[in-house]
């Protein structure tokens, strides 16, 4: 046990049915379905590996989302080819989560054999959506079909998607309810560096959010002001067009659209409301950049608006946040600020990565793009720690107890009284 949670060495694996949830989603090509970044799969070897060595018959259970909050989910056979690779071996698939196939596959398996179910929020009850709405407790959750159908089949659960702590979602919380059940290396190796984070951050304390979760973003940025974390939030992308939309900025047609398409209006009073609670806090470009012609095109706050769709953080506004992470203690940094996979609008988050890296701060990344960003710049290395969460390492911080980890706790203690014992 470690932190109040089983771990696998507290049971006996061999000839044992297994199911893993791991978090394997990846930024993925969806022409063509080759997986953009490989850091989650390769995060979570370690376990998969120690399992199957041990002799289990080993069911993974994993999501691949879209590109864009809660769109577009993929299916996960392009990743059971990737991790059949990285193991040299054979990692079966089925485009099946819960259907009477996937449950003959798994009753089939063989010690040893490996099985990565389909994308298991291809089942509604697996939705975000679904989760914010219902808010079921973990109990129901264990009810649900992705439970019901799936854990008569094993014999342990072990969680190892630490990215995705901070879902209460069946596959990751329902599990617990009803089997004996363990995190995974990975979800070990996060939550202690995380926890030793967290003691005593060196301050100023900076976060750089970003990216394209949205309703994340501004949650963790209320939440990192409002409990003292972040002396600083610097805010790029989408977060800081919101932003600049609340303030009362026309700024242009494409990106206000974009925004109203993508059912992100509804953020615009939320921003507001932080930028009046905490207004010497959250720092906002003062000049953004767009793509035009294939080559990149910048303009200052008072130019706008802009016919274009906005992609990027400016020169100036980048010159001013590489400053203020040159002098931080502890820079955190959860979503690119731009569309960086385009050479032309790449620039802000290429060079706040760079600073990050090249400064002497205790710098720690998170989530599926800004490490893919990482590793396309080439600055893992100078990154103090990359982490697989994005919005689980922020709501981790922020001392929050993660939906998972307490169904985690849950479960151990159970184990104690009611006669599951750790076998
Ligand atoms: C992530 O990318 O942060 C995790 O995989 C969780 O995914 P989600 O935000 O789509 O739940």
């Amino acid at each position: 046990m470690r932190f109040g949670i089983h771990t696998i060495d507290d049971f006996e694996i061999a000839g044992k049915t297994v199911l893993c949830r791991v978090d394997i989603n990846q930024p993925i090509d969806r022409k063509t379905g080759s997986l953009k970044d490989l850091t989650r799969i390769r995060g979570c070897l370690p376990t998969i590996r120690e399992l199957s060595e041990k002799g289990a018959k080993l069911v993974l259970l994993a999501h691949q989302g879209g590109d864009l909050e809660y769109k577009n989910y993929y299916t996960t056979l392009p990743h059971a080819k990737v991790l059949g690779g990285l193991l040299g071996r054979d990692v079966g698939f089925i485009d099946d989560v819960t259907g009477p196939s996937a449950r003959e596959r798994i009753r089939s398996l063989r010690k040893e054999e490996i099985l990565l179910l389909d994308n298991v929020r291809f089942v509604s009850e697996e939705m975000t959506l679904f989760e914010t709405k219902l808010n079921l407790t973990p109990e129901e959750q264990s009810r649900t079909q992705v439970v019901a159908k799936l854990a008569p089949l094993a014999d342990l659960y072990v969680c190892d998607a630490f990215a995705a702590a901070h879902r209460s979602q069946p596959s990751l919380v329902g599990f617990q309810e009803v089997l004996p059940s363990a995190m995974g290396r990975l979800f070990e190796e996060e939550f202690c560096v995380l926890s030793e984070l967290m003691e005593d951050p060196a301050r100023p304390c900076v976060f750089i959010l970003g990216g394209a979760k949205i309703q994340d973003a501004f949650m963790m940025m209320s939440t990192v002001c409002g409990k003292g974390i972040a002396d600083k939030v610097l805010t790029g992308g989408l977060v800081a067009h919101i932003m600049l939309l609340a303030k009362g900025l026309d700024i242009g047609k494409a990106s206000a659209d974009f925004i109203r398409s993508s059912n992100l209006a509804e953020f615009i009073p939320v921003a507001g409301g932080i930028l009046e609670k905490f207004p010497d806090r959250i720092v906002l470009p003062s000049d953004l950049a767009f793509e035009e012609e294939g080559g990149r095109k910048e303009l200052a706050l008072k130019q706008l608006p802009c016919d274009a769709l906005l992609a990027d953080i400016g020169h100036e506004t980048a010159a001013e946040y590489v400053r203020i992470i040159r002098e931080s203690g502890t820079v955190f940094a959860n979503g690119p600020v731009g569309i960086f996979e385009k050479e032309a609008t790449g620039y802000g988050t290429r060079a706040l990565w760079e600073a990050m890296a090249s400064s002497g701060c205790r710098s720690v990344l998170g989530g599926g793009d800004s490490i893919a960003a990482a590793n396309r710049y080439g600055v893992e290395k100078g990154i103090s720690y990359i982490c697989t969460g994005g919005g689980a390492m922020v709501r981790f911080l922020s001392g929050e107890e993660l939906p998972v980890v307490k169904a985690l706790r849950n479960a151990a203690k159970r184990s104690g009284h009611t006669g599951w014992k750790s076998q």
